[in-house]
């Protein structure tokens, strides 16, 4: 057991593959420099003190008995449940949270809060994680259980699994994980918040999903993975045009992992562009607010601009040709390393 520990867990940005990890599908994402700080001291009692530095909020539950909550509280106590349930001897503890993460603006806050979470009650009670998808696949049961929200494994696998200077291709179906160089040139990637909060759990997010399964049963298929263009003809509206969002969106993860490799950036910024028209037209998880912000991205020099994480609003993903300044409100983002714990 240690006596204390810092773990950091980033957000992450997905350049394409959006609603295909719970399809079994591919993605292309990659760990940000902005996360979630989690600092962990033992404590003796077999209890939990946490707080919430951003919110001025606290929390103390018995560590053998968390019950469930509601906001930042669920992550906590799922993450101590949970960690127990993997047969983690998890310890009385201190827990101080603090963010560089905005939240509910599609960059995966909650994600990054789960990974700080578990990474820093696991390395205090001596056992470390030893297997990353592991690890992503328990803060899943977090989000899924504690939290209400049925998310994938995309932003747990991101900032879990991110390496600086390049993109992650993850297969949802076999779980495998490859870097993919991911050098820009003087071509910048930026994101700018649309001011529209969205929550995985009240959004429509969970509808998409009971559509994707409504899908698969009409086709008889496991999982969207299996699914083409010419079955997605055969179903009823919208369950069809859900399906040519989640295959043609495969098949531009394809497309990207080929144009980074040419580094041709023009070609990633088409694909960019063709998911972003996919998640508003075929899965319709677009809001006014996210048009607003592609185009005021795209009236700023953007080749490519789209809408990132759930949708319902959050942040927009745009490529900018080397010539265009960085416009008012966006940020500039760039690939960095995954999580990691550090002694205090
Ligand atoms: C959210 C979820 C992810 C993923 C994306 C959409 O970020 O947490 O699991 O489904 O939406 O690609």
């Amino acid at each position: 057991m240690r006596s204390a520990v810092i773990a950091f867990a980033p957000g992450r940005i997905n350049l394409v593959g959006e609603h295909t990890d719970y399809n079994d599908g591919l993605a292309l994402a990659f760990a940000i420099a902005q996360g979630v700080t989690v600092r962990a001291a033992a404590l003796p009692g077999g209890r939990i003190e946490a707080a919430a530095r951003d919110f001025g909020e606290e929390d103390r539950f018995p560590v053998a008995e968390p019950s469930p909550a509601r906001g930042w509280r669920a992550f906590v106590r799922g993450a101590v449940a949970e960690l127990r349930r993997a047969a983690v001897d998890v310890p009385g503890a201190s827990l101080e949270i603090s963010a560089t993460l905005p939240r509910g603006a599609g960059l995966s806050s909650s994600a990054a809060l789960e990974v700080a979470l578990t990474l820093a009650l696991s390395a205090l009670a001596g056992q470390p994680a030893a297997d990353r998808i592991e690890l992503a696949q328990l803060c899943s049961r977090i989000e899924n259980e504690w939290v209400g929200a049925q998310s994938g494994l995309l932003d747990q696998l991101a900032s879990l699994c991110g390496r600086p200077d390049h993109a992650l291709r993850i297969d949802f179906r076999s779980l495998a994980v490859t870097p993919v160089a991911l050098d820009l040139g003087a071509y910048k990637l930026v994101i700018l918040d649309s001011g529209e909060r969205r929550a995985n759990a009240s959004s429509g997010y969970n509808r998409r999903r009971d559509e994707c399964r409504e899908a698969c049963a009409l086709l008889g298929i496991p999982s969207l993975r299996a699914a083409t263009l010419e079955m997605a003809r055969r179903l009823p509206d919208p369950l069809g045009r859900r399906v040519r969002h989640v295959v043609s969106e495969n098949g531009r993860v394809e497309d990207a992992v080929k144009a980074l490799r040419r580094r041709d950036h023009p070609a990633l910024a088409a694909v960019i562009d063709a998911s972003h028209a996919s998640l508003r037209d075929d899965y319709e998880v677009s809001t006014p607010a996210v048009e607003d912000a592609v185009r005021r991205l795209k009236g700023a020099g953007a080749l490519g601009a789209r809408v990132i994480g759930g949708g319902f609003g959050g942040s927009v993903l745009g490529l900018l040709s080397p010539d265009a300044r960085v416009p008012a409100g966006a940020v500039e983002v760039r690939s960095g390393p995954g999580a990691r714990v550090s002694a205090s």
